[in-house]
């Protein structure tokens, strides 16, 4: 998979794709990263991407004709083309999977007071990471990035099972608590079903945490 990133701010970047997971799957080949300056497409020698918006009103806006440059010389016929905006559709682990089958992702980091509507034409997805506003898109991809990148073949160890039962999986439920040694910490007890290895056991138990956090936590999950 190709994922382009057009921003102005490319640094942000580099320590967050240069670690861990992410550049793992760089290395093994499941994945390349391009980050773009979205200033290199700037027409004048001061690098300008933002303008006084019509008809008045706090703050800039950016220039289409900077992002249009930018897509057109970077996207291919089968590229998904994504803003990162709070007015965009909300992102979930069903669109992570979508992100995940596509060939080539292109995350468009707005900045700013926002971004001139005509950007919208070029873009095939709109998408917003929680109801709350930050100062930029970067975060936004960065985030997105993260969780279509881990879904790749082969970029997890464990295969399909490392994704299969978390949080938002196929049952569409918040994951069950998990423990680790010791059985008792500080006063604190792994549920004895788990220390006991029958499987089904095990299964019907996660099952009802699942259940019961979700119902609490997040009632709209539990149809
Ligand atoms: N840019 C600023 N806030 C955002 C959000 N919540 N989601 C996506 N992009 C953003």
């Amino acid at each position: 998979m190709r994922i382009d990133i057009i921003t102005v701010f490319p640094e942000m970047f580099r320590g967050f794709l240069g670690e861990s997971i992410l550049s793992r799957a760089v290395r093994a080949g499941k994945v390349l990263f391009r980050v773009v300056d979205l200033r290199d497409f700037a027409r004048d020698l001061r690098r300008t991407v933002d303008d006084r918006p019509y008809s008045g009103g706090p703050g800039m806006l950016m220039k289409p004709e900077v992002w249009f440059d930018a897509v057109e010389s970077l996207r291919t016929p089968e590229a998904r083309v994504v803003l990162t905006t709070p007015a965009g559709e909300p992102y979930v682990q069903r669109k992570a999977e979508e992100f995940a089958a596509c060939e080539h992702l292109m995350f468009l980091c707005g900045h700013y007071e926002g971004i001139d509507a005509r950007v919208r034409e070029i873009v095939t997805d709109e998408v917003s990471i929680g109801d709350f506003v930050m100062t930029g898109g970067e975060i936004a991809a960065a985030a997105m990035v993260d969780s279509v990148v881990r879904l790749l073949p082969g970029v997890l160890g464990g295969g399909a099972a490392a994704t299969a039962n978390e949080s938002f999986g196929r049952d569409g439920l918040l994951e069950a608590p998990q423990y680790t040694r010791p059985p008792v910490f500080r006063g604190m007890s792994v549920p004895e079903v788990l220390l006991g290895g029958d499987h089904a056991k095990v299964e019907n138990w996660r099952r009802g945490e699942s259940i019961d956090l979700t119902s609490r936590r997040r009632p709209e999950l539990v149809k």
